[in-house]
């Protein structure tokens, strides 16, 4: 395996008086795409939170690019070049889809300085964010706001992507749009960590696989070790297969 980018070494996080991360270790190998799965509630959303420092870490290290970070602010890690969609996607209705893009812009303070080779980039994986250009984000559907939602994150070079469930009550069509765009992301060598319900969409992506459950990750290896061992994606996942 190559070296990690990010890692999770016994993270425990508590919300209030729970206590919902029971030391995590996790590693995020650098260039590949790491799917985090596992069943509603066990704690893969709390984890991505954890890293992005909107939850912290009551014990335990997370490292990125070898430097520890646990204790780092959510700015200062977005700084390192860490971009984080949340399950809620995070986008501004009432604005534009360009006033979006721009906000997640951090070097561009008008629609001209955003990197335009890169917006072309943008348009050509997510055809709608051009179209919708000088639309409200608001009037999206689902697919195409989880697409600017992706854009956002992208608008400037990263060196890792976290992306919570983008699949999430998305049509099949819609999915296998995102599944093409996402393996385009990954051969310009960013390094991604996907938490995925969908086990097909998660199964054509990963390289590395990390299973939680109950706050802890059970599993860990490659994605096409998993793909093959059904009695292990059920026991795991409890996938009727
Ligand atoms: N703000 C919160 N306050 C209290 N408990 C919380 C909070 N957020 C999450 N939890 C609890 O932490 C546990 C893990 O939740 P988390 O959202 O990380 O799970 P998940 O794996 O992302 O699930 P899903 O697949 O449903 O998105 C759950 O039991 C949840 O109820
Ligand atoms: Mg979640």
């Amino acid at each position: 395996m190559s070296e990690a980018l990010l890692k999770l070494e016994d993270v425990h996080t508590h919300i209030g008086a729970y206590h919902i991360l029971h030391g995590v270790d996790l590693q995020v190998p650098k260039g590949q795409l790491t799917m985090l799965l596992g069943r509603n509630g066990a704690g893969k959303s709390t984890t991505l939170r954890t890293i992005m420092g909107l939850w912290h870490a009551s014990q335990g290290r997370i490292r990125f690019a070898g430097r520890d970070i646990t204790a780092f602010s959510t700015p200062q890690i977005a700084d390192l070049g860490i971009a984080y969609v949340p399950e809620t996607m995070g986008i501004f209705a009432d604005l534009t889809v360009k006033e979006n893009m721009l906000l997640a812009a951090r070097s561009a303070k008008r629609a001209q300085d955003m990197d335009e080779a890169r917006l072309k980039w943008i348009f050509r994986l997510f055809p709608a964010v051009e179209k919708f250009w000088n639309h409200p984000a608001g009037k999206l559907s689902g697919g195409q706001k989880q697409m600017l939602a992706v854009s956002r994150a992208i608008v400037e070079p990263r060196e890792l992507l976290i992306i919570d469930e983008p699949s999430k009550g998305l049509a099949p069509a819609i999915i296998n749009n995102l599944i093409d765009a996402f393996a385009e992301l990954k051969a310009s060598g960013v390094t991604i960590l996907l938490v995925e319900q969908n086990i097909h969409f998660a199964q054509r992506l990963g390289d590395t696989v990390a299973v939680m459950d109950n706050g802890r990750i059970v599993h860990a290896g490659s994605m096409a070790e998993f793909s093959a061992d059904a009695q292990l994606q059920q026991r795991l996942l409890g996938l009727a297969l």
